[in-house]
């Protein structure tokens, strides 16, 4: 496999082609913005820790029948990915208050929502990824109402599988952010899961060991991915 030209660079990774159209090398840089990217500093270590978690979880996921883009880790910060047609919508699922929800509805953070909730927010960083709903993507052709249907039981399919791995090792996952796309019309799991676009708290003393850290300026934020990614079982 031959890694070939930059397709694409984002806010923290970066994604190629590969002499297989079919397959895409995706690179975990060490960027790491916050507000849009208003916020953006370079923190060491942070590419592999994450491309590291992302294979983690992305294994665990696979093993439950959950179909997802990733293929295997191919070094330290990069990985090789199965090319996807993305859909233009991020799919959050909440089993906590915090973040936009606490914001936007006064909801206390740290709150359970029984049972948790599923929200779409359009991909835009001019318009500041706003929230959608099922209307707006029929109307404006962002998902059809049966890959809408197979996003939220596939992001509630991932629920089950996480919360109990989380839960084993003391953590809550409180919320967390998917993104779908499509090869051959099936929809599959694809861009990362990492401490980047989730919110883990240690279930006994609550600290924060997620992207927070780096939003909130807290401290340790590298450091935290990976104490939250070896209590997992991930080897970095
Ligand atoms: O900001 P908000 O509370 O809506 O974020 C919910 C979850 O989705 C958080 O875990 C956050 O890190 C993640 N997220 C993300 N990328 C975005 C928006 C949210 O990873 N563009």
């Amino acid at each position: 496999m031959e890694k070939r030209q930059q397709l694409y660079r984002g806010k923290a990774k970066s994604v190629f082609a590969t002499d297989d159209p079919s397959l895409l090398v995706m690179l975990f840089r060490n960027d790491t913005s916050a507000f849009d990217g208003k916020k953006m500093e370079q923190l060491e270590r942070k590419g592999m820790v994450n491309n590291k978690f992302n294979a983690f979880i992305m294994d665990k996921l696979a093993q439950t029948g959950i179909p997802t883009h990733f293929v295997r880790l191919l070094n330290d910060e990069e990985s090789l990915v199965r090319s996807l047609a993305m859909l233009p919508v991020e799919c959050v699922v909440r089993n906590r208050a915090a973040g936009s929800l606490s914001r936007r509805f006064g909801i206390p953070e740290g709150q359970e929502l029984n049972p948790p909730t599923f929200e779409f927010f359009l991909k835009s960083d001019e318009l500041g990824d706003p929230m959608i709903n099922e209307s707006h993507m029929a109307t404006f052709g962002w998902a059809t109402p049966e890959q809408i249907e197979q996003m939220k039981e596939l992001a509630l399919r991932v629920n089950a599988a996480l919360k109990d791995l989380f839960a084993a090792a003391d953590l809550v996952l409180v919320d967390y952010k998917l993104e779908f796309g499509l090869i051959d019309g099936e929809l599959v799991l694809g861009d990362e899961f990492s401490p980047d676009g989730c919110r883990v708290w240690d279930r006994n003393t609550g600290e924060k060991l997620d992207k927070d850290r780096f939003r909130q300026g807290l401290g340790n934020v590298v450091e935290s991915y990976e104490a939250l990614g070896r209590r997992l079982g991930v080897q970095f």
